[in-house]
């Protein structure tokens, strides 16, 4: 399986019988993006929630594409009104797709779509794929409940945020580490613009003092896991 990190909270999955798994594809408008939407084919597209920073070029890369979504209920309804495929699922769910496994959980944050349609509760994911677990928190605040999704699913690849702000900063962020105590942490929507600035390697270096892992992924880079 390998992981893609294009920046902000867009990922990547590909999967050792090449599926291929886009996560919250803000790439056009991103002015840290090395890759653009017509670079990147999708067999699903999940978004962890509706805010233009999440959807991004999501449909117009499931349309060239036929990519199937996969998200809370209202989100998934408001694609399939747009005219996409949707798996709608909902928060404390899970579903094998041919994939793997993709369940849902809590989230704090909003999530409304650029058209001004709510699109349910935030939410994060965890995949279970190729014998690895890896949990994508979406933009959220520290909960304590991250305690419990570690314990329920042992977390290989967590992929969570430090910019501050709008989510969970770098102190924060530290701490849903050791809560959810996975193999490897990977910080996420950072950088992006100037209110989201914040330094990976000083996250990286509070989290290797807690005796874990980081690995901050260049903005393009692959890695296999
Ligand atoms: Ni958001
Ligand atoms: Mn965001």
């Amino acid at each position: 399986m390998k992981l893609r990190y294009f920046s902000h909270s867009a990922f990547q999955i590909i999967t050792g019988s090449n599926k291929k798994i886009l996560i919250d594809p803000f790439l056009d408008g991103n002015p840290t993006s090395p890759v653009k939407s017509d670079d990147v084919d999708a067999d699903y597209i999940i978004l962890t929630h509706a805010h233009g920073d999440h959807i991004g070029d999501a449909f117009k890369i499931a349309k060239r594409c036929n990519s199937t979504f996969i998200c809370v209920n209202e989100l998934a309804n408001y694609c399939s009104s747009n005219g996409f495929n949707a798996h709608n699922m909902h928060i404390g769910g899970g579903h094998n797709f041919d994939f793997g496994r993709v369940k849902f959980t809590i989230a704090h944050h909003g999530s409304l779509t650029p058209d001004n349609h709510y699109g349910g509760e935030a939410s994060g994911v965890v995949f279970s794929i190729d014998g690895k677990n890896l949990y994508h928190t979406g933009d959220t605040g520290l909960f304590y409940d991250m305690k419990l999704i570690g314990e329920m699913t042992p977390i290989d690849y967590m992929m969570l945020p430090i910019g501050d702000n709008f989510t969970m900063g770098i102190n924060d962020a530290v701490k849903a580490v050791e809560l959810t105590n996975p193999g490897v942490a990977i910080p996420m929507h950072y950088n992006t613009f100037p209110v989201i600035a914040a330094d990976p390697k000083e996250f990286k270096q509070k989290v290797e003092k807690l005796g874990k892992k980081c690995i901050v992924m260049d903005f393009g880079q692959q890695i296999e896991l």
